[in-house]
């Protein structure tokens, strides 16, 4: 395997390794991407603050997100089908985390159930809920989240409907993949992805087992979505959701002042700003620009993460700065997954790491609770 030095490595090894469906999926934003094209470049453009001769010979990078020690301020964020990226990709990817000492959030729509990964690890993880119009079956997941002894229960409240992604309707996304020319065509380049999914046992909806349909086949993801998921949810169902689950709730998907004033009011341990990666409202501005609003007005009250294109430590380094506590990444550490499962999730991880280890180090900065607005460079 050619030497792999950053994120963007893993990237061009994955979409060499997963069926174009799947890493589509991943990739790909809603609509005509501007948002998602927005998180990029808005992080590009916040210049750093070159600082020299400052001893910085005792670099920390260790904090707290939520209570729980990390050895970085990084977590893996919830991503739907992380298992067809790689067999049992959700047990690979959670014990990288672990390996790394940062949390792993299983997506509701993963393929690896939520009792798959508790038997597969040693740590308890985090988990993310989707609110389904049968609130029964919305009970149960949390109940089974409680069951897991899972530490932390992520909401996301930026998903009531589905934004388009054109790739997905397109490639006729549906898990498992059906049996068509096209997709066995692109299978049959694919024969390291093939092998490993035709040993693996797991290759639908772990958790939605018994629930979609013999939990088999969701033939169409988006039309599945669009039936289940609920467009009633409201700021009352976060109460339901607390009185449930009295542990630690993060709530993902907040980009916006007044709903970053309404999530305090939940009594959340979190709140993730978040436009999910570009996936949902097109047009909406990037995540980075919506930080520094938030974390001003609510930062004093609730703990800020972040999330939207970050791609390496310097990106962790931008966030940390404009008022994130943590971040969580998705496609950087798919990216890893699909190229290398566990290994490349841990190299995903890595990269990260060294690269806000050395980022620090260029700023002057010495611990990263000291990261702040005194690291962006002024135009
Ligand atoms: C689901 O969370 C998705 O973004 O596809």
């Amino acid at each position: 395997m050619a030497t792999m030095t950053c994120i963007e490595d893993l990237r061009r090894r994955a979409r060499h390794t997963v069926p174009k469906m799947f890493f589509d999926y991943a990739e790909a934003g809603s609509y005509a991407e501007e948002t998602l094209r927005a998180n990029r470049a808005d992080l590009e453009r916040i210049k750093l603050r070159q600082r020299v001769l400052v001893d910085v010979s005792r670099r920390d990078l260790a904090t707290t997100i939520i209570g729980e020690t990390v050895p970085l301020p990084l977590a893996l964020g919830p991503v739907g089908l992380a298992g067809m990226q790689h067999r049992d990709g959700e047990i690979a990817a959670c014990r990288a985390a672990q390996a790394a000492g940062i949390p792993f959030t299983l997506s509701t729509m993963s393929v690896c159930s939520i009792e798959d990964v508790a038997g597969a690890v040693d740590k308890p993880f985090w988990f993310q809920l989707y609110v389904m119009k049968d609130r029964g079956f919305a009970r149960s997941l949390v109940e089974r989240a409680a069951a897991a002894k899972c530490s932390a229960l992520m909401l996301t409240i930026d998903l009531q409907v589905l934004g388009q992604r054109h790739c997905d309707a397109r490639n006729g996304l549906s898990v498992p993949p059906e049996i068509k020319i096209r997709n066995v065509l692109d299978i049959a380049t694919k024969p390291r992805w093939a092998l490993g999914m035709l040993m693996g046992k797991r290759k639908t909806f772990g958790n939605l087992a018994g629930y979609a349909r013999a939990g088999t086949n969701v033939n169409s993801l988006a039309s599945w979505i669009s039936t289940q998921f609920d467009p009633a949810l409201s700021w009352k169902d976060v109460e339901w959701i607390r009185s449930l689950w009295p542990g630690k709730l993060i709530l993902k998907g907040v980009l916006d002042v007044d709903d970053a004033r309404l999530a305090v009011k939940t009594g959340a341990s979190a709140l993730v700003v978040s436009n999910h990666g570009g996936r949902q409202l097109d047009g909406a501005p990037s995540s980075i620009s919506a930080l520094p609003k938030i974390a001003e007005a609510v930062g004093s009250e609730i703990e800020i993460m972040f999330d939207g294109g970050i791609r390496s430590g310097q990106d962790l380094m931008r966030a940390l700065a404009l008022g994130a506590r943590s971040c969580l990444i998705g496609r950087a550490y798919i990216y890893g997954l699909a190229a290398g499962g566990q290994t490349g999730v841990a190299q995903a991880i890595e990269f990260i790491r060294k690269e806000l280890d050395v980022t620090m180090a260029l700023c002057g900065v010495n611990s990263v609770r000291e990261i702040g607005r005194q690291v962006i460079a002024s135009d």
